[in-house]
């Protein structure tokens, strides 16, 4: 195991009602500006529970946080907190929310255009921000990260940040997700796992069975969660399972880690506008295909622990985990080849051009560059 410092801070409050300790979480005297998306808040009485919260506090709300936020939109909820004095966020929503927040934590303290601070990568330099989840997928919750997105380039990039001081997860309020949605959070959920545990076996023990404990919770709540969308237990190890699944506890020890999928996949976001989860479940089987050498070892032992296969050849046990692993997505209603979504030969090349001409290189052995991302997208036409 490699030597290693963690420290995740974020304080999780977790339950039915909890959106009322609000009031004791955020400091007093504050200048609070409330984040949300475009109004899913209001259908299920988050809205009006983060208003009682905060009744007697300074507050001022910004509305349309777009699904994939955009520079377009945070730079004039940036502006909007520099005016107002703003000194601390709280993000009520999903993902998007969340993380387009992350970026105007930074802004609101940078004096140039926010859109260097996601061409940098990262920036330290933030107002205290805090969450009210509503979508049980990215972990941004509890992780540092954001993906930002640039309608005018086309471009979407991962930013870091700081971690929120605390985030409130009711599950009540995942009732009035819509199928699609949830299907896109197991999805996004699973691949997380997935990215930081499908690489080679043999280095850890506890953050392998920690990962395949995720990955085995996530298949067996799924079809149960389909067939009763507002049972409050479920939802819970839902909501559990996307925030453990990325904040940081699976990756212990410097494990080595993937990613290239969600590379692959936010290109698919930027050019097409596919959902992010959706796009994890068309590449991933295409990423285990193409790299079967490499991850080969691992793909049995995922096959083996997570799905039972336990006989054939080196061969057929790794086709049959990438079957099934495209056969679960499938079962959550998502389709998982390109041609499904009209996209084809055009957009590979375009998406092999920008590897190529970023330098790209991802993957644990950072074999991922556009020559092979075309090869993994292929592979899903
Ligand atoms: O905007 P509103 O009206 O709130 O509607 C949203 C949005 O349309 C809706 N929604 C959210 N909660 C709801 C609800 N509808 C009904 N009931 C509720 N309780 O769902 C739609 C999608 O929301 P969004 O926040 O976009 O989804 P998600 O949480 O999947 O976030 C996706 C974004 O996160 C990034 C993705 O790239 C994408 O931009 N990611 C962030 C990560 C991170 N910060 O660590 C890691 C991930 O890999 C991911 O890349
Ligand atoms: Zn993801």
């Amino acid at each position: 195991m490699n030597n290693f410092i963690f420290q995740n801070p974020v304080k999780l409050i977790m339950g039915k009602g909890m959106i009322s300790e609000l009031a004791n979480e955020i400091p007093a005297g504050k200048r609070i500006m409330v984040t949300f998306g475009g109004g899913s808040v209001k259908k299920n009485n988050v809205y009006n529970q983060v208003k009682k919260a905060l009744e007697g506090f300074h507050t001022v709300e910004f509305w349309g946080i777009e699904a994939n936020p955009t520079i377009e939109t945070l730079r004039k909820a940036i502006a909007l907190g520099k005016e107002e004095k703003i000194d601390f966020l709280l993000a009520v929503g999903g993902g998007s929310v969340i993380d387009g927040t992350k970026l105007i934590s930074a802004g609101l303290l940078y004096e140039g255009d926010a859109w260097d601070l996601v061409l940098a990568g990262n920036e330290t330099n933030t107002v205290p921000l805090a969450t009210v989840l509503t979508l049980p997928a990215t972990g941004s919750e509890m992780n540092a990260g954001a993906v930002i997105s640039n309608t005018a380039t086309k471009e979407k990039f991962s930013f870091f940040s700081n971690y929120p001081l605390f985030s409130i997860l009711d599950p009540e309020t995942t009732f009035t997700l819509p199928g699609n949605q949830i299907a896109n959070g197991l999805a996004d959920t699973f691949v997380h796992v997935m990215e930081q545990y499908l690489t080679v076996p043999g280095v850890s023990r506890l953050m392998d069975r920690w990962a395949e404990g995720i990955l085995q919770t996530v298949i067996e709540i799924a079809p149960l969660i389909q067939k009763d969308k507002h049972n409050y237990d479920l939802m819970a190890e839902f909501m559990l399972s996307a925030t453990m699944g990325l904040n940081g506890f699976v990756a212990l020890g410097g494990i080595p880690q993937d990613w290239a999928t969600h590379m692959i996949g936010h290109e698919l976001t930027a050019l097409h506008g596919l959902s992010h989860g959706h796009t994890l479940a068309i590449i991933l089987p295409g990423t285990m295909n193409i790299l079967r050498e490499s991850k080969g070892d691992k793909i049995i032992q995922y096959g083996e622990r997570v799905w039972g296969i336990t006989g054939g050849t080196r061969d057929e046990r790794i086709n049959q985990a990438i079957t099934k692993t495209d056969q679960f997505f499938r079962s959550l209603g998502l389709t998982t080849r390109l041609s499904k979504e009209n996209i084809g030969t055009d957009t590979i090349n375009e998406i092999e051009r920008r590897f190529n001409e970023r330098g790209a290189a991802f993957g644990e052995n950072q074999t991922v560059n556009g020559k092979i991302a075309k090869k993994i997208l292929s592979d899903r036409l």
